[in-house]
């Protein structure tokens, strides 16, 4: 198990170099719309205070938008790759957000310590075990007034771009993320009592609000 996941640090460290690029390529302006899409869910026009955790941040695009709508809040990204980490600090450097390395599945903060957490196209890739568990983790460290929101892909329909999709899956050895990615909101209903499943504006991802 240790041995996979080291694997899989130095797998999202050579990423990082050109993951931007290859969302950029992948989802151009579509990108910004899904930002905004899932800041907007947040609805920090509900609260004074804001305590917002982006996990498996990767480059730290998501930190940046919650940045951009909201300068004063308390911005941390957590993520267990050192080359994604580096990413998201250079691009979000004019901001006040920090930044944690961290397994989702062991979370380095206190219960109830956020009132806006966030996981973006990253909790597919976990393997079942691990996924449960940081979804758990995910509830602890909300307050229980607080927000979970929770962004994965749809299945492209376009045929080309659904087998890269599910060649992807096979390359990281998913069978679970798959069946997590079709299998609706189960996952999340055995861990939050409400899950509101969403759409982006795009179609390419859906957006799980879960509550307590
Ligand atoms: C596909 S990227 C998504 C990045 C970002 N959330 C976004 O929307 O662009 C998946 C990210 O999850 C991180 N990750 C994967 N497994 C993780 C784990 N067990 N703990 C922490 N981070 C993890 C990877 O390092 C990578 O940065």
């Amino acid at each position: 198990m240790a041995r996979l996941r080291v694997g899989r640090r130095k797998y999202y460290d050579l990423f990082s170099h050109f993951y931007d690029a290859f969302i950029r390529l992948h989802a151009g302006q579509d990108e910004d719309d899904t930002r905004h899409f899932l800041v907007d869910a947040a609805h920090l026009e509900e609260e004074s205070v804001h305590r917002i955790l982006d996990l498996c941040c990767g480059t730290g695009s998501v930190v940046l938008a919650f940045a951009k709508r909201c300068p004063d809040a308390l911005l941390v990204g957590c993520d267990f790759s050192h080359g994604m980490l580096r990413k998201a600090q250079e691009k979000t450097a004019a901001t006040q957000a920090v930044f944690v390395e961290g397994d989702a599945a062991y979370l380095p903060f206190a219960d109830g310590s956020f009132n806006v957490v966030t996981c973006s196209h990253a909790l597919y890739e976990l393997k079942g075990q691990a996924r449960e568990q940081a979804l758990r983790e995910m509830r602890r460290v909300t307050h229980s007034h607080g927000v979970v929101l929770i962004m994965e892909h749809e299945i492209p329909s376009h045929p080309v771009m659904k087998l890269f999709f599910r060649m992807r899956l096979l390359f990281l050895g998913c069978r679970e993320g798959r069946e997590f990615i079709e299998g609706g909101l189960q996952p999340l209903k055995k861990i939050f009592s409400r899950v509101i499943l969403n759409h982006s504006w795009s179609g390419r991802s859906r957006l799980m609000v879960c509550k307590e």
